[in-house]
């Protein structure tokens, strides 16, 4: 990993990619992408189906090696790095399938989940046996409360996350990478499958992961739901068929004649009046 200083807006924002290429065979699924999400904020990535949007996440986090681009992770350059590198300079990700260990109960998962950034020693003789789990010191104790009460999520501490609705096990994905201490969180997907109300407050906790005066944290949203994203995020990158056909403001987006273009065939907002309101009736399955 190089420093690079020759573009000082790469160092000034947590995350930068440029020139991100994949192909998958004959398929483009990323074409000369370019993407930055600064400090503290939250930014939106959006599209329609089969646009790019995972693999992007995948080439951010390390998971996609991409034909030719670069990544940069707090002015740092990432391309040639691991995803446990990248994790550990201060990435984090949650699923669209929340992974969790059904057993284990909210509060577990987040002192687990902090154990492995402070000390990653213990992990393994925690996961082979989380029952062993040592009770948390006072110090974690102070952190994981905190966690919990900025995901509204004191109430359901001790439930088996396997007792949990969708929407609560996503809020402890979100609590599980924050307990990592990132400084960017990326986020696929993260409303799929939930109710209105759910939404609703899965947002609201974003709003505050986002002011959280703690640490600098910013997030990278990645969603179908584009009234939430533009309603969320402070700048917001669109691709279609694996091209960067805009990026902006929510206005800039709102009104820009490409960006209405793509969505008119998709299929999510074909059956919903066109932009400006873009909102759709989310298809939710429980509360
Ligand atoms: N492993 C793979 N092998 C071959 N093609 C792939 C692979 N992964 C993705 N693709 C293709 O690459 C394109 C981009 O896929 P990607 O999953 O990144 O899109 P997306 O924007 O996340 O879509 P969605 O909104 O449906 O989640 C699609 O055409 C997809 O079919
Ligand atoms: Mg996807």
């Amino acid at each position: 990993m190089t420093q690079v200083p020759s573009d000082a807006a790469q160092s000034a924002h947590v995350l930068s990619a440029r020139g991100v290429t994949v192909r998958y065979g004959g398929l483009m699924a990323l074409s000369d992408v370019r993407l930055d999400v600064p400090p503290r904020s939250i930014v939106g990535l959006v599209g329609p189906n089969g646009a790019g949007k995972t693999t992007m996440l995948a080439v951010l986090s390390g998971l996609q090696r991409p034909a030719s681009g670069r990544v940069w992770l707090r002015g740092e350059e990432v391309t040639d790095a691991s995803p446990q590198a990248r994790a550990r300079r201060g990435i984090a990700r949650t699923f669209q399938q929340p992974e969790l260990f059904m057993g284990l109960t909210v509060r577990e998962h987040l002192v687990l989940a902090h154990r492995v950034r402070v000390k990653r020693r213990r992990l393994w003789s925690d996961m082979v046996d989380p029952r062993s789990l040592l009770p948390p010191s006072r110090a974690e104790n102070e952190r994981v409360e905190g966690l919990l009460e900025l995901l509204n999520l004191t109430r359901v501490a001790k439930a088996p996350v396997a007792a949990l609705p969708l929407g609560v096990s996503r809020l402890v994905e979100v609590g599980r990478a924050l307990a990592c201490e990132p400084h960017v969180i990326l986020l696929d997907e993260p409303l799929s499958g939930l109710d209105m109300k759910a939404s609703e407050n899965l947002l609201s906790v974003f709003a505050r992961v986002a002011e959280h005066v703690e640490r600098d944290i910013s997030l990278l949203l990645v969603e179908h739901d584009v009234a939430a994203v533009l309603a969320l995020s402070s700048r917001i990158f669109v691709l279609d068929f694996g091209v960067l056909i805009a990026t902006g403001t929510p206005e800039e987006i709102r009104n820009d004649p490409a960006v209405r273009a793509a969505y008119l065939g998709d299929d999510e907002l074909s059956g919903s009046q066109p932009p400006p309101s873009w909102g759709h009736v989310h298809g939710g399955v429980e509360a």
